[in-house]
């Protein structure tokens, strides 16, 4: 009997993850060659999807087998995998088909205002569309119902086994410490001195995209296994075994395309490195969205943003523009100033951006305020945190995408991936004390190996604190993170 429900579960997991990876390939194609006119038929392709596979995990077949395993003795990597889609499933069935077809259509129509208020720039026309989708989050948070704030219920889908009562601490320090390193900033002389240095220089399309190729080889990105498109937001997503897909796009900022680049690779070379083994079960996984960030972000700043870094890239940088002063060109890849928008953020401000979501959607979700309060909570917090205010809803409360789709829990993953990122690097440079030699020569052989090695491997065999713990010695520590800030800027800055 065993042994039957032992392998029945199998073929669910991979029949549900054959399934997510056709899903994923429709929605890779919607945002990079799809004609226009294919979104409805395609529309329905993927909700259709999403029903076959919300039936699939809530069969009662399924269950039953899941039961009569969970009172027999199982061992090892059997006994994790059985444990984590225990509750994936348990979690699925406590949220009536209904509901998950009300927040489908809810947040469907909220995308939909959230566009057009962006357009219109006023939040009033978003403002009833949010509040069914609040209203329908916080149905289904009381039906999962965890300990603690409402929150965590939500919170738990994106980063497992981290609750709004870990997190108030961590951020309220971090924030007060930002905000101090911000100051310092701005005190210092070198700050305001900033010149725009790609005034009348032009990269173009083609060198960008070079760059964009470049980049993702040398980090280790396997162009047997993996594409690069273009698309108007730049993303991942993971097809099948050995089949991962980034894209890139070009905006104002030559850095862009390269550094979202180099941020997507990032996430890649963890798709990559999963374990092929669990390739068709919940193990095969990251355990939270927190660890993904943190690979991403790790490449980004603490490797794409190095002086180290610069020093090899500067050279192919120059070659197509009127450029010659490194130290002008570096402070520019590094320059701190008050944007209002989160994705354009620096280094320094972008947690304080998070830390801004994670107090208005947690006092959302637990009621403490209201839908209509938003825009003026959020401008008063920016006042506080930025001392600036953002002139309009767009470069204010209408700015994310991840509100009208329901995704309330997310946004710390974001500072989190940031933190965990700054304590692998960390980790990384005490096994290497002289990794920034390979890092002048365009060689990150050492770095990408160490990833794999210390914190792809794993799946989702443990959660992200026991992942940061094995790779580092400890869980997520924060210090680590503000003085790796402070460490960088006081130097680029001179404070
Ligand atoms: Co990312």
């Amino acid at each position: 009997m065993e042994k039957g429900d032992l392998k029945l579960i199998k073929k669910y997991q991979k029949e549900l993850t054959l399934i997510e990876g056709v899903a994923a390939l429709l929605d890779w194609d919607q945002q990079t060659y799809m004609p226009k006119s294919g979104i409805l038929f395609r529309a329905e392709q993927s909700a259709f999807l999403s029903e076959i596979a919300h039936d699939k995990i809530v069969s009662e077949e399924l269950f039953n087998s899941l039961k009569r395993l969970k009172r027999k003795k199982i061992f090892g990597d059997d006994k994790l995998m059985l444990d984590r889609f225990y509750k994936r499933v348990e979690r699925a069935r406590k949220i009536p088909r209904s509901l998950v077809s009300e927040i489908a259509r809810a947040t469907s129509l909220g995308h939909d205002a959230w566009q057009r208020a962006r357009d219109k720039n006023n939040f009033e026309v978003f403002r009833p569309y949010l509040e069914r989708i609040v209203e329908l989050k916080r149905k289904e948070a009381k039906l999962i119902s965890l300990p603690g704030s409402l929150y965590n219920s939500l919170l738990d889908d994106f980063e497992e086994g981290m609750t709004a009562e870990k997190l108030k601490p961590i951020f309220e320090k971090l924030k007060i410490e930002l905000i101090e390193i911000i100051r310092k900033i701005e005190n210092s002389k070198e700050y305001g001195k900033r010149k725009n240095i790609f005034l009348g220089n032009k990269f173009s399309k083609e060198f960008q995209e070079r760059m964009v190729r470049d980049v993702a080889k040398r980090m280790g990105l396997d162009e047997e296994k993996s594409r690069i498109d273009f698309s108007e937001h730049p993303f991942t997503t993971k097809i099948g075994i050995n089949d991962v897909r980034i894209t890139f796009n070009i905006r104002e900022s030559p850095l862009f395309s390269f550094e979202s680049a180099v941020h997507e690779s990032g996430h890649a070379l963890y798709e990559l490195g999963l374990p092929e083994k669990h390739a068709y079960d919940v193990l095969g996984g990251t355990p939270s969205l927190g660890i993904h960030e943190s690979q991403s972000r790790f490449w980004e700043n603490m490797i794409g943003k190095s002086k180290d870094f610069w020093s090899f890239y500067f050279k192919k940088f120059k070659e197509e523009a009127n450029l010659n002063n490194f130290e002008e060109f570096f402070r520019e890849v590094n320059s701190v100033s008050k944007g209002m928008i989160r994705i354009e953020s620096d280094e320094v401000h972008y947690c304080l951006h998070v830390i801004l979501r994670f107090e208005l959607e947690l006092a959302l979700m637990e009621g403490k305020i209201k839908v209509r309060d938003l825009p003026k909570l959020w401008n008063e917090r920016m006042k506080e945190y930025f001392g600036k205010t953002p002139k309009t809803d767009v470069e204010g409360v209408l700015q994310d995408v991840h509100w009208s789709g329901g995704y309330f829990g997310y946004f710390p993953t974001y500072a989190l991936g940031t933190i965990y990122a700054s304590q692998i690097f960390a980790s990384l440079k005490k096994k290497y004390p002289k990794i920034e030699e390979d890092i002048r020569k365009g060689n990150f052989r050492k770095i990408k190996l160490w990833l794999n090695e210390n914190v792809h491997s794993f799946g989702s065999k443990m959660l992200a604190e026991e992942v940061i713990k094995k790779a580092c010695g400890e869980g997520l520590n924060v210090e680590i993170y503000i003085n790796y800030l402070n460490d960088k800027y006081s130097k680029i800055y001179g404070f």
